[in-house]
């Protein structure tokens, strides 16, 4: 039995799947976590739960961060991911789960400025390291194949062109019943966080020297699920 078990452990890996934003990225790490077996952590999330806690907390006001309110802050947040009842993980902002919340524009709106400070993403990039620490993990976002998992056996970088991101991001808040968005907003959206998340100084957005390109504008979503299903198979050496 403990043999087996041996044996399987061995075989785990880590996959990291980095990319711009609203590429599907987590859509296609969710579904490969599911088909594999794996846990599946969502990053963006974890900025998105800080960003919600500093706007709560008065941190952010306009564009501007009080970076000495944050620091004295940063060790109350404490982020955690709950299963529900099918099988989705959600968000959890200090026991409170925040799913919906972080998906709204409000948060989407400020999370780059927030990712882009130091000190989160030291704290962040700390407890995704210990998350992943027994491999077996599927992890998306924006660092994990060059500063979280540098050492990943699967790294897959992933992006389309910012229209086609818009509009799957868009058809999106819609099913959600979001009426007041507009498409033009959601493409600037899309374009400010390009721009915010591949300039800025702390772990820029670039893909990992190793990473695997893949561009999915012309992708379905069981297209892109194969693709990276075949690789996992090529990379475990898993039949
Ligand atoms: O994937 P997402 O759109 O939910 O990510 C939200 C924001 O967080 C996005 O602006 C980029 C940032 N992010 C990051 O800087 N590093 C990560 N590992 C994940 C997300």
């Amino acid at each position: 039995m403990s043999l087996k078990i041996e044996e399987m452990k061995s075989k785990l890996i880590t996959i990291a799947i980095d990319g711009h934003s609203s590429c599907g990225k987590s859509t296609m790490a969710k579904a490969l976590a599911k088909r594999i077996g794996y846990a599946y952590i969502d990053t963006g999330a974890m900025y998105r739960a800080v960003t919600l806690y500093c706007l709560i907390n008065g941190i952010i006001e306009g564009d501007e961060v009080n970076i000495k309110r944050l620091r004295r802050h940063m060790s109350n947040i404490n982020i955690t991911f709950q299963v529900n009842a099918e099988g989705v993980s959600e968000t959890c902002l200090n026991g409170v789960n925040v799913e919906k919340l972080i998906r709204g524009m409000e948060v989407s709106n400020k999370v780059s400025i927030i990712a882009a400070i130091g000190l989160v993403r030291k704290a962040m990039v700390a407890q995704q390291q210990v998350m992943g620490q027994n491999k077996g993990i599927v992890m998306d976002g924006r660092d994990i194949g060059t500063v979280v998992f540098p050492n990943a056996e699967l790294k897959v970088f992933v992006t389309a062109s910012a229209q086609v991101r818009a509009e799957r991001r868009f058809k999106e808040l819609q099913n959600k019943g979001d009426t007041t968005t507009t498409f033009e907003q959601v493409l600037a959206n899309v374009e400010e966080r390009d721009l915010i998340d591949s300039t800025r100084k702390e772990s820029p957005l670039r893909q990992a020297p190793d990473a695997l390109l893949l561009d999915n504008s012309h992708m379905t979503i069981p297209e892109q699920d194969e693709w990276l299903y075949a690789k996992y198979i090529e990379v475990s050496g898993r039949k």
